[in-house]
């Protein structure tokens, strides 16, 4: 835009230099002399009084702002500096009647003392049929020339030409000074009275007259012709007049040459001045920068006394002169060249954009604030505003940063997609973000949500992703989430490629901090429950720090791929059978979840498995019903079996049976669950392996038992209560 303002201020400069090129004109003539007689200007050392031009000869006598040369009756019609007068001339004739008497006859002189007729540009030009026209002269050199013309018709007339035949033309030689012409005929146009009756002679410039037929009978005798003069001053040459330093003329920044036609000398300005050489002061330094008839720089003029610079912008190479190389694209920098020189298009295009751009926005921001408020964004920014005391608040993303951030959710971006929806990678202010787009939203939670985004975003737990915003002027809210690098726990129990990629040490670290996430935010002022626990919910960093990921969410959006009513949300598989039936959740709903992660992470099973018998299929029954026929040794994982301690094990085992008990109220809290997976942790015994112990080694089971308050009967009705879910999900599914 600049770049436009700039260009329209810069083009209205240049137009006022233009103007100024025309109206500060040097004068020409001396001070208080006339400077012109009509259109002419009158220059010295011409001058239209005494004390205005030289001597006598230059005299311009100015009648009724008509220029006369001298006393004389030539008009003057133009005068330069380098040596031109432009007079004009008149004709002589001589003219018969029908019987051949001479009717009119006149014989014209002029007399020219200090100026010569210019040999080059004139011509003696004779018209008629019968027509001897002569020209002579005394003065500068002493000459007799002429020529003859007759015709018979006017058929034999030719237009343009004067070769004779109606009309014949003549040089005159160099330095002639005054001339005589005189005319007489052969026949005295006898015959030829009807077309040709008169016969004319004049000196012309050679371009100032085209020969016509019809002149033979159309011309008049008062009809004047341009004739070219050469001018000169002094009396000598250059060498010769500088000797007389008084009488030189020349002035200050002109140089003098000799005329060419006759004696005297001429003055002219250097280059790269202009104005009147014979005048102190006269040649001034031409702005070659502002004159547009000269044009000399292609792009950066600087102009100097008495010459000029011409330059390239940067990134351009070349003297800058249109006469030289100009100016050429510097080939290392040619991003920048293009934008200079179509700044002013390019600044004219953005700005007609913008305007209908800023059409397009006010309709489509309307939609944006209908969906903010639709999304509790205006609760939101009120509550967020309120409490002052939260030093890092939730941000409210705009839909725009977000596109930038995501490349417009380019396809690429995607890093997690499911029937929840899509999660994409994205960039927001130099840090790595993840951004959650759901399917669906439950609206008639909005306001709950709300809360608990800002409950969330203030949350900080090593163990929990952060959340750091949310745009609610899209359809549905977009969460924007701290970037955690290395997949979820998901991924690397089941993923093909990352099969027992993790130790047993690692994940027991793993349920310890999952464990403590889920504590810390039931223990939070909102008691937040997390409702959809699994390993794939479960994120790890680089250091396989674990970081519990959609605290809350599930509220807010529907998981299509339970295939379940609404009314429950979760996944299946995770889902507490007590709030599948009641539909009251609870925190123990998050513990029976958490129950099957540890199962997970012991067996490496799949929550959900097709290859499992019927009455398997659900991990937390198949755990279960291996624990009841005391074979856990047969279903855990290779590597855990090998790497974990027996006591160890049978210890998680035994937790994650409490926290799969049907009864909520049975299992245990998440604070208990945590410190006793932090006691498991510590537990040091020899490093026995499952096999040395054997399935009879129960002499350690007691102190599980009073930790936990392990009942077997428990177990058992636990067990019978998962079929029953079982059951029911079947047969509802249909
Ligand atoms: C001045 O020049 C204009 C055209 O160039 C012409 O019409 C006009 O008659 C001239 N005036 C005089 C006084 O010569
Ligand atoms: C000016 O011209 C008129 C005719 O056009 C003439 O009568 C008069 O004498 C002239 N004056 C001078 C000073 O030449
Ligand atoms: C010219 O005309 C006069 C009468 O007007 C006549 O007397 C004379 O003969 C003619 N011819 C010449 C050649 O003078
Ligand atoms: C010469 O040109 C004039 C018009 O300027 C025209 O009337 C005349 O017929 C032309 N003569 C010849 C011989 O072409
Ligand atoms: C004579 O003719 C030439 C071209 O045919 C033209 O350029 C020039 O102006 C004409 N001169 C006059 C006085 O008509
Ligand atoms: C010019 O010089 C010549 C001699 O070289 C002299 O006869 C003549 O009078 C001079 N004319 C003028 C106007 O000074
Ligand atoms: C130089 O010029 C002045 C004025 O024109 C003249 O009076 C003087 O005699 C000249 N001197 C010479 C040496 O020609
Ligand atoms: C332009 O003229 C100035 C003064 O006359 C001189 O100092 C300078 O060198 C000239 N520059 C060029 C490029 O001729
Ligand atoms: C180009 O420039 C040179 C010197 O710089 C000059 O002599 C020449 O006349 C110029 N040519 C044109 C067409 O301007």
């Amino acid at each position: 835009m600049h770049d436009f303002i700039l260009g329209i201020f810069m083009g209205g400069f240049m137009f006022m230099g233009l103007l100024g090129v025309k109206v500060a004109r040097a004068d020409h003539a001396l001070p208080g002399c006339q400077q012109t007689c009509g259109n002419l200007s009158i220059p010295y050392p011409f001058g239209t009084r005494e004390g205005c031009y030289l001597d006598e000869l230059y005299f311009i006598n100015c009648n009724n702002s008509r220029p006369y040369l001298r006393h004389g009756v030539s008009g003057v019609l133009d005068i330069s500096y380098d040596g031109q007068l432009r007079i004009t001339s008149q004709v002589a004739y001589d003219c018969y009647d029908r019987e051949g008497n001479q009717t009119l006859h006149y014989q014209h002189e002029l007399a020219l003392l200090r100026f010569s007729i210019s040999s080059k540009r004139n011509k003696f030009t004779a018209i008629g049929c019968d027509t001897n026209a002569m020209i002579q002269g005394s003065f500068g050199q002493k000459y007799m020339t002429g020529c003859m013309s007759l015709c018979e018709s006017l058929r034999d007339v030719k237009n343009g030409s004067c070769s004779g035949i109606g009309c014949c033309q003549t040089s005159i030689p160099e330095g002639v000074r005054d001339f005589f012409i005189q005319i007489d005929s052969f026949y005295s146009h006898y015959g030829i009275y009807d077309f040709s009756r008169c016969s004319y002679a004049f000196v012309v410039e050679e371009e100032g007259y085209n020969f016509s037929s019809t002149d033979l009978y159309k011309l008049r005798k008062e009809s004047q012709f341009p004739l070219v003069l050469d001018w000169a001053v002094g009396n000598s040459s250059c060498l010769e007049a500088k000797t007389n330093a008084s009488s030189y003329l020349c002035q200050k920044n002109s140089v003098c040459y000799d005329s060419e036609n006759g004696p005297g000398y001429l003055c002219k300005c250097l280059e790269g001045y202009s104005g009147n050489p014979y005048l102190e002061h006269g040649c001034e330094d031409v702005n070659e920068c502002l004159d547009p008839s000269l044009n000399v720089c292609t792009d950066i003029c600087i102009n100097g006394i008495g010459n000029y610079t011409c330059s390239c912008p940067k990134g351009y190479n070349g003297d800058g002169r249109r006469n030289g190389t100009s100016c050429i694209l510097d080939k290392r920098d040619q991003s920048v060249t293009p934008v200079l020189t179509a700044a002013g298009l390019v600044g004219m295009f953005v700005f007609l954009l913008i305007s209908y751009w800023g059409v397009r926005q006010r309709q489509s921001i309307k939609v944006k604030e209908n969906f903010f408020k639709q999304n509790g964004g205006i609760m939101l920014q009120q509550l967020l505003y309120k409490s002052e005391s939260i030093v890092e608040r939730a941000k409210i993303y705009t839909e725009e940063e977000l596109k930038k951030a995501t490349n417009n959710f380019n396809e690429s971006n995607i890093i997690g997609q499911g029937g929840y929806g899509t999660v994409y990678k994205g960039v927001l202010a130099d840090t790595l973000v993840a951004i959650k787009k759901s399917k669906v939203v439950d609206r008639s939670q909005i306001d709950q949500f709300v809360n608990e985004v800002i409950i969330l975003s203030q949350i900080k737990h090593p163990n929990v992703v952060k959340l750091l915003g949310c745009c609610l002027e899209t359809p549905v809210p977009l969460l924007v989430y701290q970037f955690v690098t290395n997949d979820t726990l998901f991924h690397h129990i089941h993923d093909e490629g990352c099969a027992s990629s993790i130790p047993w040490d690692m994940r027991l670290r793993i349920a310890t901090e999952t464990a403590a996430a889920l504590a810390h935010m039931h223990s939070a002022p909102m008691h937040i429950i997390h409702r959809d626990v699994k390993s794939a919910n479960i994120l790890l960093d680089d250091e396989y720090t674990a970081k519990v990921s959609d605290f809350g969410v599930s509220r807010l959006f529907s998981l299509e791929e339970t295939h379940l009513a609404t009314l429950v949300q979760g996944t299946f598989g995770y889902i507490d059978p007590e709030y599948f039936h009641s539909g009251l959740l609870t925190q123990k709903s998050d513990v029976y979840s958490f129950g099957v992660v540890l199962v997970e992470l012991l067996t490496g099973a799949h929550v959900v498995s097709f290859d499992r018998e019927e009455k398997d299929r659900n991990l937390g029954m198949y755990f279960l019903s291996a624990m009841e026929d005391d074979r856990l040794h047969k279903i855990l994982e290779a590597r855990v079996r090998k790497e974990g301690h027996a006591e160890q094990l049978r210890g998680v085992a035994e937790l994650a049976r409490k926290c799969l008990r049907i009864k909520g109220d049975k299992r245990p809290t998440m604070k208990e669950v945590k410190e006793e997976l932090a006691k498991l942790r510590e537990f040091e015994i020899e490093n026995h392996s499952w096999v040395e112990i054997g399935p009879n080694a129960e002499d350690r089971e007691p102190l599980l038992e009073d930790v936990m308050g392990f009942h077997q009967s428990n177990a058992v009705s636990d067990l019978d209560s998962m079929k029953n879910q079982e059951m029911q999900i079947n047969s509802g599914g249909r």
